[in-house]
């Protein structure tokens, strides 16, 4: 009994120290596994699609094992920190993420997108870069850098190893020699990508009823920039006359083209697209699109009109086909011309049609109380 008693007595022990170590263990790891727990619950509550590669990231394991353009070494031998800021929608936030893998590949540098970025692009794309926690956002001493939109020398050897680029880069001069991983980078989502293919897949021909081979997605910008272009930058969005143009162009070239038409000002394309030859849809049944679906439809699409904006690009871009753009889109003095330069912007093989700058001989920009 006593030997028993005295057992049980050395066994309790036993299990009090086991316990008071595991709580010990704990209290100090607590904050360690607070913040992983943080970045995870962050995006699993707003992002249901996340994208899983972006969180196992977090350790710096390499997210592409079979790239055929690699990155200079293995992630673990890049050495430093880069980001950028993501600032604007989401052509923007593409044209920052491609240009910030682009020059710290570049640079041999290590690049992390903020969760921000993350929030916009990992739910439409198959994204790999790693995502930084705010903590360390918050404590890293950043060294910025405000990017111009189009590449130079000085890009390729910058030195900083801790830097935040910023600014509204969508230069093809800065990543389009990794079109491949770029276009990778940039894969939607299986789900998203099934929804616009069962979209495409319903289109049939206007008279033969037969199944088309050829769409062409048409991005229509409209909503801010109909201000913003005549009043700030002495420019102007696509018209009625440019779309058809760029229809044509396709008529000309293409069987039997299908035009997939998204917009955020769906009513005024129903009101100004010339329709009489059945070959025009209009996605989302004139409902204002949601980007992610339009997005998704634009690059599912064969070739591309677009008019202007990172958006129009970007689908372009990943779409790959023939692609028409809005050239001159401005006035010869407008400072838009001092932040983009056009042979930066559109690929050499697209094709430009001019704008027609009429309007803004007729629209007093007085009138509204701008220079
Ligand atoms: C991986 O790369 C090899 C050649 O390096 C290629 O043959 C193979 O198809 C690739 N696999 C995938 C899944 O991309
Ligand atoms: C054109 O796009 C459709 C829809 O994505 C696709 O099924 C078809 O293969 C494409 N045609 C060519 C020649 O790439
Ligand atoms: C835009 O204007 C420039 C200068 O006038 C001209 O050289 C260029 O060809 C124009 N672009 C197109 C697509 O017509």
């Amino acid at each position: 009994m006593w030997t028993l008693g005295r057992r049980r007595h050395l066994c309790l022990t036993f299990l009090l120290v086991c316990v008071l170590a595991s709580v010990t263990f704990l209290h100090i790891y607590r904050d360690v596994f607070h913040s992983v727990l943080d970045v995870s619950v962050l995006f699993a509550g707003r992002h249901l699609v996340a994208a899983p590669v972006a969180i196992f990231c977090l350790s710096g394991t390499p997210g592409r094992p079979n790239a055929s353009s690699p990155p200079p070494g293995p992630a673990a031998s890049l050495s430093g920190t880069w980001t950028v800021s993501p600032d604007g929608r989401l052509g923007n936030q593409m044209g920052q993420y491609a240009t910030l893998l682009a020059l710290a590949q570049l640079n041999g540098r290590q690049a992390f997108i903020l969760p921000a970025m993350h929030a916009v692009l990992a739910p439409l794309f198959r994204i790999t870069l790693p995502v930084l926690a705010p903590e360390v956002d918050g404590l890293t001493p950043w060294r910025k850098l405000d990017l111009h939109d189009w590449m130079s020398e000085e890009y390729s050897h910058l030195e900083h190893p801790v830097l935040k680029l910023t600014g509204f880069p969508c230069s093809w001069t800065f990543f389009h020699h990794l079109r491949d991983q770029i276009r990778r980078e940039f894969t939607l989502h299986d789900h998203l990508r099934e929804k616009a293919q069962g979209f495409l897949r319903q289109l049939r021909l206007p008279r033969t009823g037969g199944l088309p081979r050829t769409f062409v997605g048409v991005h229509v910008r409209r909503g801010d920039y109909l201000e913003v272009m005549p009043n700030h930058w002495k420019g102007v969005v696509g018209d009625g006359a440019y779309l058809q143009q760029a229809m044509d162009w396709f008529r000309a070239r293409h069987e039997a083209p299908i035009f997939v038409v998204t917009s955020n000002g769906m009513a005024w394309c129903r009101e100004n697209i010339n329709t009489s030859q059945g070959d025009v849809i209009f996605a989302g049944d004139g409902q204002e699109g949601s980007p992610g679906r339009d997005f998704a439809l634009l690059t599912q699409c064969n070739h591309t009109v677009m008019t202007i904006g990172t958006f129009g690009f970007w689908a372009a871009y990943l779409a790959g086909g023939d692609t028409v753009y809005l050239a001159n889109f401005t006035l010869p003095d407008s400072h838009f011309l001092k932040i983009f330069k056009p042979e930066a912007a559109f690929l050499p093989e697209w094709v430009g049609i001019n704008a027609d700058l009429s309007p803004l001989q007729k629209s007093p920009r007085s009138l509204f109380g701008i220079d």
